[in-house]
């Protein structure tokens, strides 16, 4: 009997284990908020006071990449995208639509074409899109739905920066970087090997191109120690929008959110429940194995296949424990 569990409790760690390990990144991004790369406020030049960091030369390019199917923008977007444009008149701007896209993909990287027509969603592209022409042409990224609220040269001055997001990880609806950055250059990398389709579309997209990859690419990179001029610097929400010294605002957009989209934010707003539920469902399945493995067990050492009664885990527990433990000492 003792060896049994033994062998019993040795495989559910392994399993534990192993699934540890395949989340790890996930599980770190829980706790590794950014702000070792945080770009301080005390840092910034105010508002209205200087488009430079105190010391600091302009390193990205001043264009700014935006992305639509085409160049018919709807009429919601025009503002914000006008408030970027306005704010930037020295700026080069690029709209991405799906044609430029494409045409640019198979141009500079063919390699990568057939995983870009194979994306499933649209949205996909998209992502994928934006990480190509920041990792080539350098610059600043920005989402349709994200108006501008000062002008971002300031975000210049850093070879490369990211926005946080709450509770965990990085977004992808506006970055920046100087043109060849190594993360960049390792984010474009990666998006053929992530290319996985997951049950839902929404974490297929998370996970495969959009803010799930991002940040797990962040951790890894960072994990790596990058030397100092290739640190990936990140915004914080308070820079980011809501305050009088934030560089952007938020206008109401997701464009691609799908009817799975409202069962994943069920799940957020009910993720306590769902955390319990996760154990008594866990605790349950490690009980079930634990009872099957017992009545193998117990009817390999009584010659006996197994009975109806005995696959029913949860009446006869108690006497079958007593029968194993009885015939394995
Ligand atoms: C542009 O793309 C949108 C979204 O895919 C579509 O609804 C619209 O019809 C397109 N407009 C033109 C002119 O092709």
């Amino acid at each position: 009997m003792r060896r049994s569990v033994a062998i019993f409790f040795l495989a559910q760690i392994l399993i534990v284990s192993y699934l540890v390990h395949s989340c790890w990144t996930l599980i770190t991004l829980l706790v590794v908020d950014g702000s070792n790369d945080a770009i301080s406020r005390a840092e910034l030049p105010g508002p209205n006071s200087g488009l430079s960091v105190h010391g600091k030369k302009h390193i990205i390019p001043k264009i700014l990449h935006q992305t639509y199917a085409n160049e018919s923008i709807p009429a919601h977007w025009i503002e914000p995208q006008q408030s970027c444009i306005d704010l930037h008149p020295e700026w080069e701007y690029h709209l991405w639509t799906d044609k430029k896209a494409r045409e640019f993909i198979a141009a500079e990287y063919p390699w990568f074409l057939e995983t870009f027509d194979g994306y499933r969603f649209p949205i996909q592209r998209a992502d994928a899109i934006r990480y190509f022409v920041l990792a080539h042409y350098g610059g600043v990224y920005i989402d349709l739905d994200d108006g501008c609220h000062r002008p971002l040269d300031p975000l210049l001055s850093y070879p490369a920066w990211v926005r946080r997001t709450l509770p965990t990880g990085i977004s992808n609806d506006a970055m920046g970087a100087i043109p060849h950055h190594p993360f960049f250059l390792r984010v474009i990398d990666a998006l053929p090997n992530y290319d996985r389709s997951w049950l839902l579309p929404y974490i297929t997209v998370m996970a495969s191109t959009g803010p799930l990859f991002l940040s797990v690419i962040w951790r890894h990179y960072n994990s790596d120690g990058p030397l100092e001029e290739e640190r990936v610097r990140v915004l914080f929400p308070d820079e980011y929008s809501n305050h009088p010294w934030s560089f952007f605002t938020h206008h109401l957009g997701n464009s691609w959110h799908r009817g799975d989209v409202r069962l994943i934010l069920w799940m957020g707003s009910h993720w306590i429940v769902l955390t319990i539920v996760g154990f008594v469902v866990g605790f349950a399945v490690i009980y079930g194995i634990w009872t099957l493995y017992g009545r193998i067990v117990h009817a390999k050492n009584t010659g006996r296949g197994l009975s109806l009664k005995r696959r029913l885990p949860f009446w006869s527990s108690q006497q079958e424990y007593e029968l194993v433990e009885r015939h394995e000492v």
